[in-house]
Protein backbone atom coordinates (compact mmCIF):
# COMPACT_ATOMS: atom_id res chain seq x y z
CA UNK A 1 0.00 0.00 0.00
CA UNK A 2 1.29 3.50 -0.46
CA UNK A 3 2.92 4.95 2.62
CA UNK A 4 1.37 7.52 5.03
CA UNK A 5 0.10 10.64 3.97
CA UNK A 6 0.69 13.46 6.31
CA UNK A 7 -2.60 15.94 6.29
CA UNK A 8 -1.00 17.53 9.63
CA UNK A 9 1.64 16.87 11.51
CA UNK A 10 1.63 17.55 15.11
CA UNK A 11 4.45 20.05 16.50
CA UNK A 12 5.48 20.61 19.70
CA UNK A 13 3.38 22.73 22.06
CA UNK A 14 4.16 26.26 22.29
CA UNK A 15 6.16 26.56 25.99
CA UNK A 16 3.88 26.57 28.43
CA UNK A 17 3.17 25.88 31.93
CA UNK A 18 0.12 23.91 32.72
CA UNK A 19 -1.47 24.39 35.97
CA UNK A 20 -3.76 21.65 37.02
CA UNK A 21 -6.53 22.61 39.66
CA UNK A 22 -7.36 19.75 41.88
CA UNK A 23 -4.39 18.41 41.07
CA UNK A 24 -4.21 15.51 44.03
CA UNK A 25 -7.96 14.20 42.33
CA UNK A 26 -8.55 11.29 40.33
CA UNK A 27 -8.65 12.35 37.26
CA UNK A 28 -4.81 14.22 37.13
CA UNK A 29 -3.81 10.79 39.00
CA UNK A 30 -5.24 8.58 36.78
CA UNK A 31 -5.64 10.63 33.17
CA UNK A 32 -3.60 14.40 33.32
CA UNK A 33 -0.21 13.52 34.72
CA UNK A 34 -0.12 10.07 32.65
CA UNK A 35 -0.95 12.04 29.68
CA UNK A 36 1.65 14.73 30.09
CA UNK A 37 4.56 12.47 30.79
CA UNK A 38 3.78 10.85 28.10
CA UNK A 39 4.20 13.92 25.92
CA UNK A 40 7.36 14.39 27.20
CA UNK A 41 8.10 11.29 27.28
CA UNK A 42 11.67 10.27 25.22
CA UNK A 43 10.95 9.79 21.04
CA UNK A 44 7.43 12.07 21.80
CA UNK A 45 8.98 15.10 22.89
CA UNK A 46 5.85 17.63 22.21
CA UNK A 47 6.43 19.06 25.18
CA UNK A 48 9.02 21.50 25.52
CA UNK A 49 11.82 21.06 28.31
CA UNK A 50 11.43 24.46 29.28
CA UNK A 51 7.55 23.75 30.05
CA UNK A 52 6.89 23.36 33.50
CA UNK A 53 3.31 21.84 35.46
CA UNK A 54 1.91 23.00 38.58
CA UNK A 55 -0.17 20.56 41.18
CA UNK A 56 -2.20 23.32 42.78
CA UNK A 57 -4.63 21.63 45.31
CA UNK A 58 -6.09 21.88 48.76
CA UNK A 59 -3.78 18.86 50.13
CA UNK A 60 -0.74 19.67 52.43
CA UNK A 61 1.58 18.15 50.15
CA UNK A 62 5.60 18.89 49.91
CA UNK A 63 6.76 19.44 46.41
CA UNK A 64 8.51 16.22 46.76
CA UNK A 65 5.60 13.98 47.60
CA UNK A 66 3.06 15.10 44.88
CA UNK A 67 6.26 14.09 43.03
CA UNK A 68 6.55 10.67 44.70
CA UNK A 69 3.11 10.26 43.93
CA UNK A 70 2.84 11.63 40.53
CA UNK A 71 5.79 8.58 39.60
CA UNK A 72 3.26 6.41 41.31
CA UNK A 73 0.53 7.17 38.97
CA UNK A 74 2.65 7.16 35.80
CA UNK A 75 3.74 3.88 36.91
CA UNK A 76 0.41 2.75 37.23
CA UNK A 77 -1.44 4.57 34.31
CA UNK A 78 0.79 5.30 31.61
CA UNK A 79 0.36 4.52 27.97
CA UNK A 80 4.19 4.29 27.75
CA UNK A 81 6.18 2.50 30.77
CA UNK A 82 7.95 4.77 32.63
CA UNK A 83 11.46 5.47 31.53
CA UNK A 84 13.96 6.89 34.40
CA UNK A 85 15.39 9.33 31.61
CA UNK A 86 12.30 10.92 30.88
CA UNK A 87 10.83 10.77 34.27
CA UNK A 88 13.53 12.34 35.47
CA UNK A 89 13.27 15.39 33.10
CA UNK A 90 9.37 15.27 33.51
CA UNK A 91 9.97 15.13 37.16
CA UNK A 92 12.23 18.04 37.31
CA UNK A 93 9.12 20.38 35.17
CA UNK A 94 7.11 19.28 38.24
CA UNK A 95 5.81 21.39 40.75
CA UNK A 96 3.22 21.48 43.91
CA UNK A 97 1.10 24.07 45.55
CA UNK A 98 -0.96 23.75 48.27
CA UNK A 99 -3.82 26.23 49.45
CA UNK A 100 -6.41 26.33 46.70
CA UNK A 101 -9.10 26.61 49.37
CA UNK A 102 -7.28 29.52 51.33
CA UNK A 103 -8.04 32.78 50.78
CA UNK A 104 -4.63 34.27 49.34
CA UNK A 105 -4.41 30.69 47.57
CA UNK A 106 -4.96 32.64 44.44
CA UNK A 107 -2.57 35.14 45.13
CA UNK A 108 -0.13 32.79 45.87
CA UNK A 109 -0.75 30.83 43.02
CA UNK A 110 0.21 33.70 41.04
CA UNK A 111 3.37 34.61 42.60
CA UNK A 112 4.78 30.88 42.12
CA UNK A 113 3.92 30.72 39.06
CA UNK A 114 6.13 34.19 38.31
CA UNK A 115 8.38 32.85 40.44
CA UNK A 116 8.79 29.26 37.78
CA UNK A 117 8.71 31.39 34.88
CA UNK A 118 11.50 33.24 36.04
CA UNK A 119 13.78 30.40 36.72
CA UNK A 120 12.60 28.79 33.44
CA UNK A 121 12.57 31.62 31.35
CA UNK A 122 9.05 30.61 30.46
CA UNK A 123 6.41 33.17 28.89
CA UNK A 124 3.45 33.59 30.90
CA UNK A 125 1.81 30.86 28.49
CA UNK A 126 -0.86 29.55 30.93
CA UNK A 127 -3.26 26.81 30.74
CA UNK A 128 -5.41 26.12 33.85
CA UNK A 129 -7.21 22.96 34.25
CA UNK A 130 -10.11 22.67 36.22
CA UNK A 131 -10.17 19.32 37.81
CA UNK A 132 -12.45 20.40 40.54
CA UNK A 133 -16.25 19.64 41.20
CA UNK A 134 -18.35 21.69 39.01
CA UNK A 135 -19.59 23.46 42.19
CA UNK A 136 -15.85 25.08 42.33
CA UNK A 137 -16.12 26.06 39.01
CA UNK A 138 -17.30 29.80 39.20
CA UNK A 139 -15.65 30.52 41.61
CA UNK A 140 -12.62 29.73 40.72
CA UNK A 141 -12.97 31.38 37.49
CA UNK A 142 -13.68 34.15 39.59
CA UNK A 143 -10.60 34.51 41.40
CA UNK A 144 -8.02 33.65 38.41
CA UNK A 145 -9.72 36.83 37.30
CA UNK A 146 -9.61 38.96 40.25
CA UNK A 147 -5.95 37.71 40.64
CA UNK A 148 -5.05 39.07 37.29
CA UNK A 149 -4.01 35.39 36.02
CA UNK A 150 -6.27 35.75 33.14
CA UNK A 151 -4.47 37.64 30.52
CA UNK A 152 -6.49 39.59 27.16
CA UNK A 153 -7.78 37.25 24.27
CA UNK A 154 -5.28 38.83 21.66
CA UNK A 155 -2.18 39.17 24.53
CA UNK A 156 1.10 38.35 23.27
CA UNK A 157 0.91 34.92 25.80
CA UNK A 158 -2.01 33.07 25.72
CA UNK A 159 -4.05 32.01 28.90
CA UNK A 160 -6.28 28.68 28.05
CA UNK A 161 -8.96 27.54 31.08
CA UNK A 162 -10.14 23.78 30.73
CA UNK A 163 -13.61 22.57 32.28
CA UNK A 164 -14.03 19.02 32.67
CA UNK A 165 -17.47 17.66 32.46
CA UNK A 166 -20.43 17.57 34.08
CA UNK A 167 -21.06 21.37 32.13
CA UNK A 168 -24.22 22.01 33.50
CA UNK A 169 -26.73 19.50 35.68
CA UNK A 170 -29.68 20.90 33.46
CA UNK A 171 -30.15 23.32 30.82
CA UNK A 172 -30.48 26.57 33.34
CA UNK A 173 -27.08 24.85 35.05
CA UNK A 174 -24.93 24.70 31.51
CA UNK A 175 -26.27 27.94 30.46
CA UNK A 176 -25.70 29.81 33.61
CA UNK A 177 -21.57 28.08 33.54
CA UNK A 178 -21.51 29.22 29.86
CA UNK A 179 -22.52 32.74 30.90
CA UNK A 180 -19.76 32.62 34.01
CA UNK A 181 -17.12 31.44 31.58
CA UNK A 182 -18.07 34.44 29.34
CA UNK A 183 -17.69 36.54 31.77
CA UNK A 184 -14.50 36.53 32.08
CA UNK A 185 -12.58 34.76 29.24
CA UNK A 186 -13.45 34.89 25.60
CA UNK A 187 -14.57 31.60 23.54
CA UNK A 188 -11.29 31.03 22.60
CA UNK A 189 -9.60 30.87 25.60
CA UNK A 190 -12.36 28.17 26.61
CA UNK A 191 -11.62 24.64 26.62
CA UNK A 192 -14.91 22.20 27.44
CA UNK A 193 -13.35 18.25 27.55
CA UNK A 194 -15.14 15.76 26.12
CA UNK A 195 -12.58 12.89 25.92
CA UNK A 196 -14.46 11.36 23.66
CA UNK A 197 -13.55 13.09 21.02
CA UNK A 198 -10.01 12.66 21.42
CA UNK A 199 -9.86 9.10 21.22
CA UNK A 200 -8.46 7.55 18.69
CA UNK A 201 -11.45 5.59 16.68
CA UNK A 202 -13.57 8.63 16.95
CA UNK A 203 -11.01 10.75 15.18
CA UNK A 204 -11.09 8.31 12.19
CA UNK A 205 -14.85 8.53 12.07
CA UNK A 206 -14.07 11.54 10.04
CA UNK A 207 -11.00 9.97 7.97
CA UNK A 208 -13.45 7.17 6.96
CA UNK A 209 -16.88 9.39 5.89
CA UNK A 210 -14.65 11.87 4.48
CA UNK A 211 -11.20 10.49 2.85
CA UNK A 212 -13.22 7.23 1.31
CA UNK A 213 -15.45 7.78 -1.49
CA UNK A 214 -17.30 4.53 -1.05
CA UNK A 215 -18.86 5.38 2.61
CA UNK A 216 -20.19 8.55 1.85
CA UNK A 217 -22.24 7.70 -0.92
CA UNK A 218 -24.01 5.36 1.22
CA UNK A 219 -24.50 7.85 3.83
CA UNK A 220 -28.04 8.37 4.56
CA UNK A 221 -31.70 7.76 4.29
CA UNK A 222 -31.48 6.17 0.88
CA UNK A 223 -29.43 3.40 2.15
CA UNK A 224 -29.06 3.29 5.46
CA UNK A 225 -31.68 1.20 7.67
CA UNK A 226 -30.74 2.16 11.17
CA UNK A 227 -27.84 2.90 13.11
CA UNK A 228 -26.82 1.53 16.63
CA UNK A 229 -24.74 3.11 19.09
CA UNK A 230 -23.62 1.43 22.35
CA UNK A 231 -21.50 2.90 24.91
CA UNK A 232 -21.34 -0.16 27.48
CA UNK A 233 -19.35 -0.46 30.31
CA UNK A 234 -18.73 -3.60 32.62
CA UNK A 235 -18.01 -2.05 35.91
CA UNK A 236 -20.46 -0.91 38.44
CA UNK A 237 -20.78 2.97 39.93
CA UNK A 238 -18.00 2.02 41.83
CA UNK A 239 -16.55 5.31 44.15
CA UNK A 240 -18.91 7.64 42.27
CA UNK A 241 -22.10 7.48 43.73
CA UNK A 242 -21.57 10.30 45.26
CA UNK A 243 -21.73 12.19 41.82
CA UNK A 244 -23.89 9.74 39.57
CA UNK A 245 -26.78 8.99 41.62
CA UNK A 246 -27.32 12.54 40.99
CA UNK A 247 -26.95 12.75 37.89
CA UNK A 248 -27.31 8.95 35.99
CA UNK A 249 -26.87 7.92 32.31
CA UNK A 250 -28.39 10.53 30.73
CA UNK A 251 -26.58 13.56 31.78
CA UNK A 252 -23.32 11.48 32.47
CA UNK A 253 -23.16 9.94 28.86
CA UNK A 254 -25.83 10.63 26.22
CA UNK A 255 -25.44 14.91 26.88
CA UNK A 256 -22.03 14.44 25.91
CA UNK A 257 -20.09 11.47 24.65
CA UNK A 258 -22.72 9.90 22.94
CA UNK A 259 -24.73 12.89 21.16
CA UNK A 260 -20.86 13.94 20.02
CA UNK A 261 -20.86 10.33 18.67
CA UNK A 262 -23.60 11.05 16.86
CA UNK A 263 -23.00 14.48 15.01
CA UNK A 264 -19.54 13.16 14.11
CA UNK A 265 -21.33 10.28 12.45
CA UNK A 266 -24.42 11.73 10.50
CA UNK A 267 -22.74 15.47 10.43
CA UNK A 268 -22.85 17.31 6.75
CA UNK A 269 -18.83 17.16 5.47
CA UNK A 270 -17.27 20.56 6.85
CA UNK A 271 -16.24 23.19 4.31
CA UNK A 272 -12.71 23.33 6.05
CA UNK A 273 -10.97 21.39 8.54
CA UNK A 274 -10.99 24.26 10.93
CA UNK A 275 -12.36 23.97 14.25
CA UNK A 276 -15.03 26.59 13.44
CA UNK A 277 -16.45 24.51 10.28
CA UNK A 278 -16.10 21.21 12.17
CA UNK A 279 -18.13 22.48 15.35
CA UNK A 280 -20.75 24.32 12.89
CA UNK A 281 -21.58 20.96 10.87
CA UNK A 282 -22.06 19.14 14.24
CA UNK A 283 -24.13 21.77 15.43
CA UNK A 284 -26.24 21.60 12.55
CA UNK A 285 -26.92 18.10 13.74
CA UNK A 286 -27.93 18.82 16.64
CA UNK A 287 -30.09 21.51 15.60
CA UNK A 288 -32.15 18.94 13.60
CA UNK A 289 -32.51 16.03 16.62
CA UNK A 290 -36.51 15.70 16.97
CA UNK A 291 -37.34 16.94 20.17
CA UNK A 292 -38.63 13.64 22.90
CA UNK A 293 -41.26 15.50 25.17
CA UNK A 294 -44.03 14.12 27.30
CA UNK A 295 -46.08 11.26 26.51
CA UNK A 296 -43.53 10.51 23.64
CA UNK A 297 -40.68 9.54 26.02
CA UNK A 298 -42.93 6.47 26.96
CA UNK A 299 -41.91 5.39 23.06
CA UNK A 300 -39.10 6.63 22.61
CA UNK A 301 -36.91 6.25 25.94
CA UNK A 302 -36.13 3.36 28.39
CA UNK A 303 -34.50 3.89 31.86
CA UNK A 304 -33.21 1.17 33.78
CA UNK A 305 -31.24 0.40 36.85
CA UNK A 306 -28.63 -2.74 37.25
CA UNK A 307 -29.42 -5.41 40.09
CA UNK A 308 -27.01 -7.45 41.64
CA UNK A 309 -25.26 -9.80 39.60
CA UNK A 310 -21.92 -10.68 37.73
CA UNK A 311 -20.70 -8.19 35.55
CA UNK A 312 -17.67 -8.17 33.27
CA UNK A 313 -15.72 -7.02 35.60
CA UNK A 314 -16.84 -9.16 38.85
CA UNK A 315 -19.79 -9.24 40.90
CA UNK A 316 -21.38 -6.12 41.60
CA UNK A 317 -24.61 -5.49 44.13
CA UNK A 318 -27.88 -3.99 43.31
CA UNK A 319 -27.31 -0.31 42.33
CA UNK A 320 -29.61 0.74 45.43
CA UNK A 321 -27.25 -0.94 47.95
CA UNK A 322 -23.71 0.51 46.62
CA UNK A 323 -22.05 2.65 48.79
CA UNK A 324 -23.48 6.32 48.50
CA UNK A 325 -26.34 5.18 46.50
CA UNK A 326 -29.62 6.23 48.02
CA UNK A 327 -31.70 3.18 49.13
CA UNK A 328 -35.19 4.74 47.33
CA UNK A 329 -33.23 5.63 44.30
CA UNK A 330 -34.67 6.36 40.89
CA UNK A 331 -31.08 7.27 39.10
CA UNK A 332 -30.87 5.85 35.76
CA UNK A 333 -27.88 3.19 35.70
CA UNK A 334 -29.24 2.40 31.40
CA UNK A 335 -30.99 4.69 29.42
CA UNK A 336 -31.60 3.60 25.39
CA UNK A 337 -33.13 6.40 23.26
CA UNK A 338 -34.53 6.46 19.74
CA UNK A 339 -34.12 9.27 18.11
CA UNK A 340 -34.10 10.72 14.59
CA UNK A 341 -32.17 13.28 12.62
CA UNK A 342 -34.57 15.41 10.83
CA UNK A 343 -32.96 16.79 8.21
CA UNK A 344 -33.08 15.49 4.59
CA UNK A 345 -29.99 13.36 4.68
CA UNK A 346 -31.34 11.39 7.27
CA UNK A 347 -34.69 11.82 7.32
CA UNK A 348 -36.91 8.17 8.63
CA UNK A 349 -33.38 6.94 9.69
CA UNK A 350 -34.34 5.29 13.33
CA UNK A 351 -31.03 5.83 15.75
CA UNK A 352 -31.02 3.61 18.53
CA UNK A 353 -28.82 5.12 21.99
CA UNK A 354 -28.22 2.48 24.80
CA UNK A 355 -25.71 2.92 27.39
CA UNK A 356 -25.08 1.41 31.00
CA UNK A 357 -23.08 0.49 33.69
CA UNK A 358 -22.46 -2.99 35.25
CA UNK A 359 -23.20 -4.75 31.43
CA UNK A 360 -21.96 -7.95 29.85
CA UNK A 361 -19.01 -5.79 29.14
CA UNK A 362 -16.86 -2.96 28.14
CA UNK A 363 -17.56 -2.17 24.85
CA UNK A 364 -18.26 0.56 22.21
CA UNK A 365 -19.30 0.75 19.17
CA UNK A 366 -21.15 2.15 16.13
CA UNK A 367 -23.07 0.25 13.57
CA UNK A 368 -24.86 1.36 10.55
CA UNK A 369 -27.00 -1.25 9.16
CA UNK A 370 -27.72 -0.96 5.45
CA UNK A 371 -30.56 -1.35 3.96
CA UNK A 372 -32.14 -5.46 2.65
CA UNK A 373 -31.56 -5.90 -1.24
CA UNK A 374 -34.81 -6.60 -2.70
CA UNK A 375 -36.60 -9.82 -2.40
CA UNK A 376 -35.88 -11.10 -5.85
CA UNK A 377 -33.24 -13.40 -6.91
CA UNK A 378 -30.94 -14.22 -3.89
CA UNK A 379 -33.30 -12.66 -1.49
CA UNK A 380 -36.82 -14.33 -2.21
CA UNK A 381 -37.27 -15.47 1.59
CA UNK A 382 -36.47 -12.39 2.68
CA UNK A 383 -33.80 -13.94 4.86
CA UNK A 384 -30.20 -12.42 3.87
CA UNK A 385 -28.57 -10.79 6.16
CA UNK A 386 -27.99 -7.07 6.11
CA UNK A 387 -24.45 -5.22 5.20
CA UNK A 388 -23.19 -3.83 8.47
CA UNK A 389 -20.18 -1.91 9.00
CA UNK A 390 -19.41 -1.80 12.60
CA UNK A 391 -16.82 0.84 14.03
CA UNK A 392 -15.36 -0.51 17.01
CA UNK A 393 -14.37 2.20 19.33
CA UNK A 394 -12.99 0.12 22.38
CA UNK A 395 -11.76 -1.36 23.80
CA UNK A 396 -10.92 -3.64 19.85
CA UNK A 397 -10.32 -0.21 18.06
CA UNK A 398 -11.19 -1.02 14.64
CA UNK A 399 -14.00 -1.26 12.01
CA UNK A 400 -15.70 -4.27 10.30
CA UNK A 401 -17.71 -4.79 7.32
CA UNK A 402 -20.14 -7.42 7.03
CA UNK A 403 -21.33 -8.69 3.72
CA UNK A 404 -22.75 -11.90 2.11
CA UNK A 405 -20.80 -14.25 0.37
CA UNK A 406 -21.21 -17.80 -1.84
CA UNK A 407 -20.11 -20.31 0.73
CA UNK A 408 -17.37 -22.10 -1.32
CA UNK A 409 -18.61 -25.48 -3.04
CA UNK A 410 -21.26 -27.29 -5.36
CA UNK A 411 -24.44 -26.16 -3.77
CA UNK A 412 -25.12 -22.55 -4.03
CA UNK A 413 -24.96 -21.21 -0.56
CA UNK A 414 -24.53 -17.89 0.56
CA UNK A 415 -22.99 -17.10 4.32
CA UNK A 416 -21.98 -13.85 5.89
CA UNK A 417 -18.36 -12.91 5.97
CA UNK A 418 -16.65 -9.94 7.82
CA UNK A 419 -13.91 -8.31 6.47
CA UNK A 420 -12.28 -7.05 9.62
CA UNK A 421 -9.34 -4.39 10.53
CA UNK A 422 -7.72 -4.51 14.00
CA UNK A 423 -6.16 -1.11 14.54
CA UNK A 424 -3.60 -3.03 17.01
CA UNK A 425 -2.54 -5.42 14.19
CA UNK A 426 -2.53 -3.35 11.73
CA UNK A 427 -0.66 -0.37 13.66
CA UNK A 428 0.29 -2.07 16.81
CA UNK A 429 -0.42 -2.22 19.95
CA UNK A 430 0.62 0.79 21.43
CA UNK A 431 -0.31 2.76 18.44
CA UNK A 432 -3.07 4.90 19.64
CA UNK A 433 -1.86 7.97 22.15
CA UNK A 434 -4.34 8.04 24.94
CA UNK A 435 -7.49 10.56 24.08
CA UNK A 436 -6.27 12.88 27.14
CA UNK A 437 -2.21 13.50 25.42
CA UNK A 438 -4.19 14.72 22.00
CA UNK A 439 -6.27 16.96 24.21
CA UNK A 440 -3.79 18.38 25.79
CA UNK A 441 -1.35 19.22 23.37
CA UNK A 442 -4.21 20.65 21.24
CA UNK A 443 -5.20 22.93 24.07
CA UNK A 444 -1.38 24.20 24.56
CA UNK A 445 -1.94 24.63 20.85
CA UNK A 446 -4.99 26.53 21.03
CA UNK A 447 -6.53 24.16 18.73
CA UNK A 448 -10.67 24.12 19.64
CA UNK A 449 -11.30 20.78 16.96
CA UNK A 450 -12.06 18.61 19.45
CA UNK A 451 -13.38 20.24 22.04
CA UNK A 452 -17.60 20.80 22.09
CA UNK A 453 -18.71 24.69 21.62
CA UNK A 454 -20.74 27.03 24.14
CA UNK A 455 -23.37 26.45 21.05
CA UNK A 456 -23.26 22.68 21.58
CA UNK A 457 -23.27 22.61 25.09
CA UNK A 458 -26.42 24.43 24.79
CA UNK A 459 -28.45 22.45 22.37
CA UNK A 460 -27.48 19.36 23.78
CA UNK A 461 -28.66 20.33 26.63
CA UNK A 462 -31.77 21.80 25.17
CA UNK A 463 -32.76 17.84 23.89
CA UNK A 464 -32.06 16.37 27.01
CA UNK A 465 -33.53 18.59 28.97
CA UNK A 466 -36.70 17.58 26.83
CA UNK A 467 -36.54 14.11 28.67
CA UNK A 468 -35.46 14.89 31.81
CA UNK A 469 -38.79 16.62 31.41
CA UNK A 470 -40.89 14.00 30.67
CA UNK A 471 -39.01 11.54 32.65
CA UNK A 472 -40.20 13.90 35.78
CA UNK A 473 -43.82 12.67 35.62
CA UNK A 474 -42.71 9.46 36.63
CA UNK A 475 -41.37 7.95 33.52
CA UNK A 476 -40.85 4.03 34.70
CA UNK A 477 -37.49 2.63 35.52
CA UNK A 478 -37.03 -0.91 34.55
CA UNK A 479 -34.62 -3.90 36.16
CA UNK A 480 -31.71 -5.32 34.70
CA UNK A 481 -28.97 -7.86 35.75
CA UNK A 482 -26.09 -7.05 36.02
CA UNK A 483 -23.66 -8.93 33.48
CA UNK A 484 -26.66 -8.86 31.21
CA UNK A 485 -27.38 -6.54 28.03
CA UNK A 486 -29.34 -4.04 29.59
CA UNK A 487 -33.64 -4.49 30.85
CA UNK A 488 -36.17 -5.96 28.37
CA UNK A 489 -37.58 -2.38 27.49
CA UNK A 490 -34.88 -1.91 25.49
CA UNK A 491 -35.07 -5.09 23.01
CA UNK A 492 -38.68 -3.98 22.90
CA UNK A 493 -37.59 -0.21 22.01
CA UNK A 494 -35.90 -1.60 18.99
CA UNK A 495 -38.11 -4.84 18.58
CA UNK A 496 -41.35 -2.64 17.83
CA UNK A 497 -39.19 -1.08 14.72
CA UNK A 498 -38.90 -4.98 13.72
CA UNK A 499 -34.74 -4.65 14.47
CA UNK A 500 -32.73 -6.23 16.83
CA UNK A 501 -29.53 -4.99 19.07
CA UNK A 502 -26.16 -6.34 17.31
CA UNK A 503 -23.76 -7.44 19.95
CA UNK A 504 -20.94 -4.76 20.29
C1 LIG B 1 -17.07 9.58 31.87
C2 LIG B 1 -18.25 9.23 32.72
O1 LIG B 1 -17.28 10.79 31.20
O2 LIG B 1 -16.85 8.55 30.91
C3 LIG B 1 -18.05 7.88 33.39
O3 LIG B 1 -18.45 10.22 33.71
C4 LIG B 1 -17.70 6.83 32.38
O4 LIG B 1 -19.20 7.49 34.14
C5 LIG B 1 -16.56 7.29 31.47
O5 LIG B 1 -17.33 5.66 33.08
C6 LIG B 1 -16.34 6.31 30.33
O6 LIG B 1 -15.17 6.65 29.66
P1 LIG B 1 -14.37 5.56 28.84
O7 LIG B 1 -13.30 6.33 28.16
O8 LIG B 1 -13.84 4.57 29.84
O9 LIG B 1 -15.35 4.93 27.91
Amino acid sequence: MEDKIAIQSSRAAPPCTVVILGASGDLARRKLLPALYNLVHCGQGLMPAQSAVLGFARSQLSQEEFRNSSREAVQKYSRLKLDEGCWSRFSDSLFYLSGLDQPDGFKRLRERLEQIERERNLPPNRVFYLSIPPEAFNDCIARLSSEKLIAPPHAASFTHVVVEKPIGHDLASALEINRVLHEHLAESQIFRIDHYLGKETVQNLLVLRFANSIFERLWGARNVDHVQITVAEAEGVGTRAGYYDHSGALRDMVQNHMLQLLATLTMEAPVTLAASDVRESKLQVLRALRPIRGAEARDMTVRAQYTAGGAGAGKVPDYRSEKGVAPDSRTETFVALKMFVDNWRWSGVPFFLRTGKALKKRASSIVVQFKDVPRILFNRQGTLHSNLLTLRIQPDEGFSFDVVSKNPGLDVALKPVRMNLSYSSEFGADASPDAYERLLLDVMEGDHTLFPSADFVQTSWQFVQGVLDAWKDGEPIEDYAAGSWGPVGADQLIGTMGRKWHEP
